[in-house]
């Protein structure tokens, strides 16, 4: 009721009365009230005045499941309107949701490597987000979770990491108040060398949602940095876990630098924040929504077809490297590049200056600009 009672606050401009809430949610007055002092504690500024009712007055930048979920109510809100719009033009219907109970039993046994085209363009996933001021590290926080059996589409969320971990062992600075920590459990029917195409799936949305969401000028450093003004604002770690030589869940860990000012002197050329970009505080709760919104749609695009053949149209659009000469990093051996796109595995086609041609996988290589990071 909490978040029923925030996205009408949220839809209002002006007051909406004690009576108008309580009759949309058919409660009572004092269930109403209750809410209301709940969401204040929870840093809402919310005035009250007699005869007028409730008015919302600021929103804190917090975490909280009930703002992170009414964040994306919002969006596939809009979305929807802007679909039945679209589709009274066009005559477009939405396709039938598939039920679990609907796939197949020889479909769920064993490890599966299919398609699924019968899945529908569009796709709900449900989330379910759990939030909490500290912890070691979101990602071993959702593989506790996932061992104890959290479903797909659970999203652990802290303002703060006291053991956040990066790519190739290295860890991720992660002080409270300013940036996003966040992993995502999924449990997709799909074979195990697959799961890496996913951290390039989870790197589109967050450059998505950035650039569509927040309006910034965001790419993509192949496989999944995503950078603007050539500088770093989000690293994205993918975890997997097997069970009989099938995936059991993965799950992807995504860190986005959101209200940071500064950076340590020796990241200061290579990294940068959606609000220094932007010149004004972002919403994280805005950015994480915004970030599962566009995932929820790139996945299930992804689910498809079992690859990225459908995504990656849309990935190369905004890889920074495209067509840019390249320093490719092999496990001892490093050799210059034109870099194309992707293909449909997520490996990078490259030039070599020879003329011969490659495709790069990401697992043991990186590239780098040949002046500097991008
Ligand atoms: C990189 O090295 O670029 C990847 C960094 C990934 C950091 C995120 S923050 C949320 C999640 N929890 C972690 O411990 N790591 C990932």
């Amino acid at each position: 009721m909490k978040t029923e009672i925030l996205s009408i606050l949220r839809q209002t401009k002006g007051y909406v009365s004690g009576q108008e809430l309580c009759e949309r949610l058919g409660v009572s007055r004092t269930a109403v009230w209750k809410c209301i002092k709940k969401l204040q504690e929870e840093g809402y500024e919310i005035q009250g005045i007699n005869r007028k009712g409730y008015r919302l007055v600021e929103i804190p930048d917090v975490m909280t499941p009930s703002e992170i979920e009414n964040c994306l109510w919002q969006k596939r809100k809009a979305e929807e309107i802007t679909d039945s719009r679209e589709s009274v033009c066009t005559g477009r219907t939405r396709s039938k949701q598939p039920d679990c109970a609907e796939k197949k039993e020889s479909e769920r046994a064993g490890c599966a490597d299919k398609k699924n085209p019968e899945l529908p363009d569009r796709h709900i996933l449900p989330y379910r987000v759990l939030y909490k001021d500290e912890i070691d590290s979101t990602n071993t926080w959702a593989k506790r979770e996932a061992e104890m059996g959290a479903s797909e589409g659970s999203v652990l969320v802290a303002d703060m990491q006291t053991a956040g971990k990066g790519r190739r062992g290295r860890s991720w600075s992660s002080p409270s108040g300013h940036s996003v920590y966040m992993s995502l459990i999924l449990r997709p029917d799909i074979l195990p060398e697959r799961a890496s195409m996913l951290t390039l799936v989870a790197g589109l949305s967050v450059a998505q949602a950035v650039r569509h969401d927040l309006g910034l000028d965001a790419w993509i450093k192949w496989p999944n940095d995503v950078v603007i003004s050539g500088k770093k604002i989000c690293g994205i770690l993918t975890e997997m876990s097997l069970q009989m030589e099938c995936i059991n869940y993965v799950v992807i860990g995504i860190g986005i630098n959101v209200n940071l000012k500064d950076f340590p002197k020796d990241i200061a050329d290579k990294a940068t924040s959606l609000c220094r970009e932007k010149g004004e505080n972002v919403h994280r709760a805005e950015v994480i929504a915004a970030v599962l919104h566009r995932f929820e749609k790139n996945y299930f695009r992804f689910l498809k077809r079992g690859n990225l053949a459908d995504v990656k149209d849309s990935y190369n659009e905004i890889l920074i490297n495209c067509g840019r000469k390249i320093c490719v990093l092999e496990p001892g051996n490093e050799y210059t590049a034109i870099s194309g796109g992707i293909n449909e595995k997520g490996e990078l086609l490259v030039t070599k200056d020879d003329g011969t041609k490659a495709a790069v996988y990401a697992g043991e290589v990186s590239v780098r600009g040949l002046y500097g990071y991008v």
